[in-house]
């Protein structure tokens, strides 16, 4: 199984989603391969926002080697599952899309929580203090515990 995160920038939530899932593919020693890309280009080839590295440090996470790169159409042969964080991602990916099979493969990652969530998109942390970085944080990390339990039962 492979997995794409994507959001706009791919510096902050795309590369938390990412490292999450990731290390947590890796404790488990499951098979999947994990990566990340924007929507945009504005950050291409660079690292995450200091203030996302910083916050998945806190908590055991290393995203410091992970660089931007821009979403791409090849993507979409490359990757079983692609979570977005909010709708305005979703619809900057579907419209590359090139057929029904393509769109299925999109999914935004906080309808993994199901019912008892009440949010549906990941809020962008980028203009605000840390306590943006903490709540993303926290909905990124119940996400991908859902999705690791997913694929342990594939
Ligand atoms: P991300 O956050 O989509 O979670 O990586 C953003 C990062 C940068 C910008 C917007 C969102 N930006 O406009 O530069």
């Amino acid at each position: 199984m492979n997995i794409l995160m994507v959001c706009l920038g791919n510096i902050c939530r795309s590369p938390l989603a990412d490292g999450l899932l990731r290390s947590k593919v890796k404790r488990d020693g499951l098979a999947a391969i994990v990566d990340s890309a924007g929507t945009a280009n504005y950050h291409v080839g660079g690292p995450p926002d200091e203030r996302m590295t910083e916050t998945a440090m806190n908590n055991g996470i290393d995203i410091s080697s992970l660089r931007a790169r821009q979403f791409e159409v090849s993507d979409y042969d490359n990757f079983d599952l692609i979570y977005v964080m909010d709708k305005s991602n979703y619809h900057n990916v579907t419209r590359l899309a090139r057929n029904d099979k393509d769109i299925d493969k999109v999914k935004l990652i906080l309808d993994e929580l199901g019912h008892s969530n009440n949010i549906q998109e990941v809020p962008d942390p980028y203009y605000g203090g840390q306590a943006g970085f903490d709540h993303v944080f926290d909905l990124l990390d119940r996400s991908t515990d859902i999705i690791i339990e997913k694929l342990k039962n594939d």
